[in-house]
């Protein structure tokens, strides 16, 4: 079993399987995009296969493939179905950007994929562009809507971006009305490439709440889920429901259950720290399963209290790495 000093269980591994994306989204890079690296120096699907079979022997039950753009790597669908056949995975869910995977949905069905975490910034065709710098928002709207029509679990994140996005609150949680999903509204972390944003106003989970109580009155606070990254809400009588993740306030780190795994084999023990070992060069020089196992068992043991002190005790004091070749 993976546990830290504070007594914490990690269940859910987060691994990116890509730093490519197909946009260029303002709050996660800059417009000329980041250094992807080399294709050798990521890892290949047969070590992210092996990873993942060592982790959940460990008692990782969750996996979230993220990227980059998940879909962007060749043969992504052939590596999910490869996952499928790990019968110690409770959940295999992915986040996407969705411009590349209508055509996708029902494979992801007929995979028995949980959930699919869709990023969409905005519900304007023009504002999309200006966010992502890419014009697909017709694709990305069709993917919403397909998915909706589907049997996967849909949550929409959204990342409340000053001036930009926050005159759409109400529009996303009016999607709720009638649809069965969850909206997300995130705080923006400074994961650009740059870091922390230039911006007079600071859209944390209290603003981003206290502006959802100037419009609905009859907010019902509904059961979390135990280590969920958001506080969900619903509105009385919506069929869907709302959340708001902390993710830059991190108030959400007491029972935090999560590792991360990036695109070229870095581990993380925190969304803010820089990584704490290289697991692909570990690996690359033959290692066994078991020293593999060890390897995890003691990294997670030194996970950090919270994203603070994760922060903290990184070298390069300043924040600028790209979302994309975290995973987010
Ligand atoms: P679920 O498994 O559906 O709850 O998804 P998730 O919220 O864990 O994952 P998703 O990829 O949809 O991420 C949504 C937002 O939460 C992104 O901005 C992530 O960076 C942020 N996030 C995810 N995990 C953590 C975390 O451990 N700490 C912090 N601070 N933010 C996180
Ligand atoms: N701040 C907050 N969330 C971000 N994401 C990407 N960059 C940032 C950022 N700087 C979100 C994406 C995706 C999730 C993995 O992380 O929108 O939904
Ligand atoms: Fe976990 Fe770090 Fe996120 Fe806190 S900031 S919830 S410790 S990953």
């Amino acid at each position: 079993m993976l546990t830290d000093k504070f007594g914490r269980h990690i269940s859910y591994l987060r691994l990116a399987v890509t730093d490519r994306c197909n946009l260029r989204c303002k709050y996660c890079m800059p417009a000329h995009g980041i250094d992807i690296v080399d294709r050798a120096e990521l890892l290949t699907y047969k070590e992210m296969y092996r990873i993942i079979r060592v982790l959940s022997e460990l008692g990782v039950n969750k996996v979230r493939l993220t990227g980059g753009e998940p879909f962007v790597r060749k043969n992504f669908i052939n590596f999910l179905e490869s996952l499928t056949f790990n019968d110690k995975l409770d959940q295999i869910n992915i986040t996407t950007n969705g411009a590349l995977i209508s055509k996708y949905i029902p494979k992801l069905e007929e995979l028995n994929i949980n959930a699919i975490n869709l990023s969409i910034d905005t519900l304007q065709a023009e504002k999309f562009k200006k966010i992502t710098r890419r014009d697909v928002f017709k694709e990305t709207l069709q993917t919403l809507e397909k998915l909706l029509a589907s049997k996967l679990d849909l949550k929409v994140n959204v990342v409340v971006q000053p001036g930009i996005n926050t005159d759409e609150i109400f529009d996303f949680i009016n999607l709720t009305k009638n649809k069965d999903l969850v909206v997300r509204f995130i705080e923006e972390m400074p994961f650009n490439g740059k870091g922390l944003r230039q911006t007079d106003e600071i859209w944390n989970y209290d603003k981003i709440y206290s502006e959802i109580e100037k419009k609905f009155k009859n907010i019902i606070p509904l059961k979390n889920k135990r280590s969920s990254t958001s506080k969900i809400f619903t509105i009385d009588n919506y069929k869907g429901s709302f959340g708001i993740i902390p993710a830059f306030t991190r108030t959400i780190c007491n029972d935090c259950n999560r590792i991360r795994i990036t695109a070229t084999g870095m581990f993380k023990n925190c969304l803010f720290d820089e990584g704490v070992f290289n697991l692909r060069d570990f690996m690359r020089k033959g290692v066994s399963d078991d020293e593999l196992k060890q390897i995890f068992i003691d990294t997670v043991h030194n996970k950090p209290e919270n994203g603070f002190i994760a922060e903290a005790n990184r070298k390069s004091k300043t924040i600028s790495e790209s979302m994309s070749t975290i995973g987010g």
